[in-house]
């Protein structure tokens, strides 16, 4: 049987791209760089398969073409909002993601920048580094107590309920729950969680929230200056989902104005860009895509790339079909 012929847009871990290659005609982007509109209009006309990642915007290309060679899209990762589904669906392109191998690392990271933002690790770290440190002192650097405080979890998915486990687990927090559709009594209960009404109810209860919802057009903006305004002074926000969901500029000005204590960002609208204006905010943890970034996570997103490329191409339902 003639192989299918598969693109692979960026360096993947070489065991994944190592089995790849042995059961499909494999093309690597050795550059490491991210393709271009004209690149993917020429991917999807020429290859089988299509394997993206969060940093190929595919859209305006799709729509161009009158047919297309892809019959699969396999994103390396979770979030799809950079594939313009609706564009891909009037080829009949399949889509898939990769759901739940990452769902442990990126709660773990997530986990992470709450107690960074806190503890004010970050300005600690640039103090040191900086030459700065003058040595302890009772008012040096106090941050905020996590243990017992109430975590709002906006988008209570795989990742939601893992950073719930985390928080509520080992922190003893309070975990409060804002999801678009009903919540299963059962997985409210394992954490002991509360699931509002909706995101008004939610913010003003809160000492922290951490945001878990798809990025896209629907969540564009969806923590604006008003719904800042209606978080605790003091209160913090972490965002390991996608940097749209967050209007940054309105955020820097939160921070400026100390209307919240804090903030912690792993995702940016339009990165690896940043908004010159969180440059400036003290109170700001900043990391730059690492949510998923452990060897175990990204080898995992690999293999179950491979698993849904067989599944297709043996006749098989994908089993993370998204479209
Ligand atoms: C994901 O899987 O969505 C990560 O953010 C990397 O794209």
């Amino acid at each position: 049987m003639v192989k299918p012929k598969v693109l692979v847009t960026r360096r993947w871990p070489a065991a994944v791209e190592a089995q790849l290659s042995e059961s499909f005609d494999t093309v690597l982007n050795t550059t490491d760089k991210p393709l271009c509109a004209a690149d993917f209009k020429a991917a999807l006309s020429s290859y089988d398969a299509v394997l993206p990642t969060v940093t190929d915007v595919i859209g305006a290309p799709a729509l161009e073409l009158e047919r297309a060679q892809t019959k699969i899209i396999a994103n390396y990762g979770v979030g799809y909002s950079h594939i313009d589904i609706g564009a891909v669906n009037h080829l009949g392109i399949t889509v898939t993601n990769t759901p739940d191998v990452l769902s442990e690392c990126t709660a773990d990271l997530a986990m992470t920048l709450l107690l960074m933002a806190a503890r004010r690790a970050g300005e600690g770290e640039r103090e040191i580094r900086e030459g700065r440190w003058t040595g302890w002192r009772p008012t040096h650097l106090v941050g905020t107590k996590v243990s017992g405080k109430t975590l709002g979890i906006v988008g209570y998915g795989r990742i939601g309920q893992e950073m719930a486990r985390r928080a509520h687990h080992g922190f003893g927090m309070k975990i409060l729950v804002q999801n678009r559709s009903k919540v299963a009594p059962e997985v409210l209960a394992e954490c002991n969680a509360t699931q509002v009404e909706n995101i008004e109810a939610l913010l003003p209860e809160c000492d922290f929230v951490s945001l878990h919802c798809p990025g896209g057009a629907e969540n564009r903006h969806l923590i604006n200056a008003q719904r800042l305004n209606l978080m605790r002074p003091g209160a913090f926000l972490i965002n390991t989902a996608r940097g749209e969901v967050i209007d940054e500029l309105a955020l820097s000005q939160a921070l400026w104005f100390e209307t919240i204590g804090g903030a912690a960002l792993d995702v940016f609208d339009g990165e690896p860009r940043i908004n010159p204006a969180l440059l400036d905010c003290d109170r700001l943890v900043m990391l730059p895509h690492l949510g998923s970034a452990t060897r175990e996570a990204r080898e995992a997103m690999g293999f179950r790339v491979i698993d849904n490329l067989r599944d297709f191409f043996e006749g098989r339902e994908p089993r993370d079909r998204v479209n």
